[in-house]
């Protein structure tokens, strides 16, 4: 055994432990008939869950799956009524029956972020279903990986009209029910790419560096009104955005191998990809009133892989 600097042998610190099991021992002697504190704990029941959203209504673009399911179960289960949206009905649909069954409160509505009557009527919708607007999600995305030279402008125009002018309408048709609300949060998905780049992703940087200036933008506009905004930056994460890079004729176990080799060669600090969970929870955290101070930035939750750089 060593010190904690490693340098000098521990003979202080074991006689100093072995005094304070001393002590130990005679304070246990003359209590023995009150139970321990672990025997409390386990008797104890489990903390309650955290109800952070009780009652609050919560719009999320983009949750038919990764990032945005994960976050709008989270959302349910800390008591928000969730309306959310994306293209793919079947899996919206499944998402609503998820959070219902598990005894919360969700909507889908089918939109396309990119269309802007749309998001109108989404938003609308879910205001007036749910009495009002105090949270929204601003998540959906698509990412297109290709040289530019060999992106098409339709290609470069769904991916900036997803990313970033989706988040515009988002914002334009949220703010007027937050405002009435008396304030509220926008939490918008950026992501490491806001910051830096990898070869291909010139359509997906530039939407998401559009994310960044947006997102600082709206804080300001909207800061008097009591209206957070701040962008979450996830580093790479297991969904199907990532799956969408998956090649040709590979076995699940094979692209399971190659997104942890990937994550332990690309995530400096934590050497693997996040789970869409975690970057939920990072959405809730950013949502809540902990962090009633927090507008104008981008929190970057990437495992440390911008560190790393
Ligand atoms: N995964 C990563 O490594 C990573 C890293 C950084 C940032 N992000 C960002 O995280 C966000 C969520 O992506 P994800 O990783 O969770 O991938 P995902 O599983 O593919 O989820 C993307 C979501 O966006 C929705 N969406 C896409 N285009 C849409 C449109 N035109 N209208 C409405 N909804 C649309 C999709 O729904 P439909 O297809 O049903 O429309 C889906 O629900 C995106 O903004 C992405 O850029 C992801």
């Amino acid at each position: 055994m060593s010190d904690d600097d490693g340098r000098t042998p521990t003979l202080g610190r074991r006689l100093l432990l072995t005094g304070a099991a001393a002590g130990l021992t005679a304070e246990l002697a003359s209590t023995a008939l009150s139970p321990t504190p672990a025997a409390a704990a386990q008797a104890a029941p489990p903390p309650a869950p955290m109800r952070r959203f009780a009652n609050k209504v919560v719009v999320i673009t983009g949750a038919t799956s990764g990032i945005g399911r994960a976050a709008a179960i989270a959302f349910a289960r800390e008591g928000a009524k969730v309306g959310f949206c994306g293209r793919r009905e079947n899996l919206g649909r499944q998402v609503e029956r998820e959070i219902r069954a598990a005894g919360g409160t969700a909507t889908y509505i089918k939109a396309d972020v990119r269309v802007p009557a749309q998001v109108e009527s989404f938003v609308n919708r879910v205001a007036q279903l749910y009495g009002g607007l105090h949270v929204a999600f601003n998540n959906a995305g698509i990412q297109i990986a290709k040289p530019m030279h060999e992106l098409t402008v339709n290609e470069w125009d769904d991916v900036t009209h997803t990313n970033t002018r989706g988040v515009f309408l988002a914002i334009k048709y949220e703010v007027p029910h937050l405002k009435r609300s008396g304030g509220g949060v926008i939490v918008v998905t950026g992501s490491a790419n806001e910051f830096a780049s990898r070869p291909g992703l010139g359509a997906y940087s530039a939407s998401k560096g559009g994310v960044t200036g947006i997102v600082r933008t709206a804080a300001l506009d909207y800061g008097p009104d009591g209206i957070r905004v701040a962008a979450l930056s996830p580093g790479t994460t297991d969904t199907g955005l990532a799956d969408a890079r998956r090649p040709p004729n590979v076995t699940d176990a094979q692209w399971a191998q190659a997104k942890a080799a990937f994550g332990a060669a690309n995530v400096d600090a934590l050497r693997r990809l996040a789970r869409p969970e975690e970057m939920a929870a990072a959405a809730l955290a950013l949502a809540s009133p902990d962090m009633s101070f927090l507008t104008g930035t981008s929190v970057v939750v990437d495992g440390g892989m911008l560190a790393g750089l």
